[in-house]
């Protein structure tokens, strides 16, 4: 592949210029941190497995009409995306207590929630990621109202039909985060708000129904063994475990 100009190097993935303007290639590294950046590692097959989930889950959420960046997967770690320029605001949906939840208002893990908990939080690295409220959007104008109630409906949307297409396959949705952008297009005066980046294990807490059994990032972030196969386990349940076998997943020199 011809060199590409790269944009962005951040802890999962590195962003190049797309083949055409308005487009950025997302290619999905197996770099893996946690507690903002303080633990560091690699999930080998992570990348290729996280590029062919958030295909898989943008497509559908397609499909039932939410808006996405996704255009097309290119190879085994790329995908061809929209350019947006992102909203500061992780959202954060959850329905079980759990992670930080959980510790910050001592209820244990695993806990329903009674109803679905949006919370949101700055994007940025050196602070930490805080905690942040409406208020603190509009004031310091990183969304305006309207675009934070839509993307508060959207993210109710994907809450709602995630766990669903989740539990299809045994897995409970415990929570997720994700983080949306404004998208310009050419032939619109305003930009429209659309979901970005990415939703792989690295941003959901996935239990498996039965047992219970944690099927996501935090078997990283507490060293519980067994992270690829939780990785593949997400990908094999949804059916697309790359066709190739897992071969495609282990040595990364099979994988550029
Ligand atoms: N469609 C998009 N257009 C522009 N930037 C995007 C798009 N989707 C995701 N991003 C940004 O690209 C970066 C993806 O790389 P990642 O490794 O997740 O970075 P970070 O370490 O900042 O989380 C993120 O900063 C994310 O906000
Ligand atoms: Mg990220």
């Amino acid at each position: 592949m011809a060199r590409r100009k790269q944009l962005y190097e951040g802890k999962a993935k590195i962003l190049y210029e797309g083949p055409e303007p308005g487009t950025v290639v997302q290619y999905f590294k197996d770099d893996a941190t946690a507690f903002n950046n303080q633990k560091k590692g690699t999930i080998t097959g992570k990348g290729v497995l996280n590029n062919r989930i958030s295909e898989y889950l943008m497509t559908r959420l397609g499909e039932i009409g939410v808006p996405t960046h996704f255009i097309r997967r290119l190879n085994m770690r790329e995908q061809l995306v929209k350019e947006v320029e992102i909203i500061p605001i992780e959202v954060v949906v959850r329905n079980v207590a759990a992670g930080s939840l959980s510790k910050k208002f001592a209820i244990p893990e695993g806990t329903p929630l009674p109803r679905s908990i949006i919370e949101f939080y700055y994007k940025n690295d050196e602070l930490g990621d805080p905690m942040v409220s409406e208020e603190h959007i509009t004031a310091f104008n990183w969304a305006d109202p309207l675009e934070i109630d839509e993307i508060m409906a959207m993210s109710l949307r994907v809450n709602d039909y995630l766990s669903g297409l989740f539990l299809g396959v045994q897995l409970r949705l415990v929570d997720f985060k994700l983080e949306f952008g404004r998208y310009y297009d050419e032939e619109e005066e305003e930009p429209r708000i659309v979901l970005a980046d990415e939703i792989s294990p690295d941003n959901c807490r996935l239990w498996d129904m039965a047992t219970g059994e944690k099927l996501d990032k935090d078997r990283f972030r507490r060293d519980l063994g067994g992270v690829e196969e939780a990785y593949q386990e997400v990908a094999r349940r949804l059916g697309i475990l790359p066709e190739s076998g897992p071969r495609d997943v282990q040595g990364p020199s099979t994988l550029q």
